[in-house]
């Protein structure tokens, strides 16, 4: 794989100011941004007044905790436009998360704010090891979602030539990647694999195309999972990471010569880490629920927003900008079954540990007896499809999950193709208990 590090006269200044400079920034950017949602948004004008208290109370990034967190219920109460602090006419654009229960949450963007959000996805793609002239088969979904979107304005602004696939039509997307030889690809790494089975369905040599990055996110996906892409396509694979609420991919992404995590674009998105259950603010260093301020947004700023994804934040490596861990697990996809805490993450560790089963797999979880009991359905690689072989992989398997995660879990090594596939984001647990 190619050493990719950038040229330091390739960055923006901010991305090598001390941690001095980047603290005034960010102290003078989140006045701005809690008078603006105050003054602007009727929601945080009642927000702010129910908790007692006023912009001016921040003197100090510190004094950010005196504030109220903002939950996705918020966004849910105030359906559609309500939190934003502009009129509809200065919406540039709108997006929409799908909501797998009730209504969907809808965020707005000014000219400025996209603007701002394809610069940080410019530097995110930059910070991959892409550069301006790179061909980039961008396979995040176009639409209410902000992944294809958020993506193909980071790409352009960066000076990419970009291929606009979005998701699905698995052989068209092979086909384009041997015929156009993009350098940079960006997907879930859950679609990547359904790619590179394609690649394998119709013998082609994974290794041998023009794909030097990925870009994964949107998702939750493992150091182990990373191991098999590169190894796969010859290929690095770096991680992204946003949400919607603050503004879509781009939030905090990773360096491609360290891979240690992801540095958080601090200029423009403040990062705290909470207690989940107490809402307290913890050290860095520390594990907990990932909070962030937004500090230039225009048409929906977002104070304190609690995101549910667990991590904990690090000084900076590769960047003076601090890193998130990668996250592995939002509270939301924690599964509790016989009193035991899983996240699917820690099931696909498991996978990459056995050599006949490939790393497609679905979690369900049925109440028998009483009793809490998971099914781990896989596909047997397919080399190792016949019928002994997958009874000793669903063996091995579930024993690794009952010595690592504690857990007695019924193992299906299913024939190639029986799980079901994502065009996006994978959906990792079904859970059929009544709860
Ligand atoms: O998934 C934005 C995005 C698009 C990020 C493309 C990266 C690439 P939402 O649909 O609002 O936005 O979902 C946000 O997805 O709170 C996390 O739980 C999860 N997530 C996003 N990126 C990562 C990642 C987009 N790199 C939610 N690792 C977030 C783990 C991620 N989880």
């Amino acid at each position: 794989m190619e050493n990719l590090e950038p040229d330091p006269s390739d960055l923006e200044p901010i991305e090598l100011a001390s941690r001095d400079e980047l603290g005034a920034l960010q102290l003078q950017r989140m006045q701005w941004s809690l008078n603006h949602a105050y003054s602007h948004s009727a929601f945080y004008k009642g927000h702010f007044d129910q908790a007692g208290v006023h912009p001016s109370d921040l003197k100090s990034l510190n004094d950010l905790s005196l504030f109220p967190f903002t939950l996705k219920q918020d966004l849910r109460d105030h359906y559609p436009f309500g939190l934003f602090a502009v009129p509809q006419k200065q919406l540039a654009r709108v997006h929409a998360s799908s909501g797998t229960t009730g209504k969907p949450t809808v965020v707005g963007y000014t000219a400025n704010d996209i603007d701002t959000w394809s610069t940080v996805v410019a530097r995110s793609i930059r910070a991959s090891g892409g550069r301006a002239g790179d061909i980039l088969h961008n396979a995040y979904g176009y639409g209410l979602f902000t992944g294809g979107l958020g993506a193909h304005g980071g790409a352009e602004k960066l000076g990419c030539t970009v291929v606009p696939v979005s998701g699905g039509m698995t052989t068209r997307q092979v086909t384009l990647i041997n015929d156009f030889k993009p350098r940079i690809i960006t997907v879930t790494p859950s679609y990547m694999l359904s790619i590179l089975d394609e690649f394998i369905a119709q013998g082609l040599d994974p290794r041998a195309c023009s794909l030097a990055v990925g870009i994964f996110g949107a998702e939750p996906w493992t150091n182990a999972m990373r191991r098999e892409i590169e190894q796969a396509f010859d290929m690095h694979a770096v991680d992204i990471y946003g949400l919607s609420e603050v503004i879509g991919p781009g939030v905090a992404n990773e360096c491609v010569e360290t891979k240690d995590g992801l540095h958080v674009w601090e200029d423009h998105f403040y990062p705290e880490i909470i207690d989940p259950d107490t809402g307290v603010p913890v050290a860095d260093g520390e594990m907990g629920e990932l909070v962030f301020t937004s500090l230039t947004k225009e048409a929906m700023p977002i104070v304190r927003y609690r995101t549910r994804d667990l991590t904990r934040l690090l000084p900076g490596t590769a960047r003076t900008m601090r890193r998130m861990e990668k996250v592995t697990g939002r509270s939301d996809d924690m599964m509790i079954v016989r009193g035991v805490n899983v996240f699917p993450t820690q099931i696909e560790e498991q996978i990459f540990k056995c050599a006949d089963i490939a790393p497609h797999f679905q979690v369900e979880l049925h109440q028998i007896d009483r009793k809490d009991v998971m099914r781990v359905n896989v596909e047997a690689k397919i080399h190792a499809t016949d019928e002994n072989t997958r009874k000793q992989a669903a063996t091995q398997l579930a024993t690794h999950i009952k010595n690592v995660v504690g857990i007695n879990a019924e193992v299906d090594v299913k024939l190639p193709g029986a799980v079901e596939r994502s065009l996006g984001k994978a959906r990792r647990v079904i859970d059929h208990r009544n709860r």
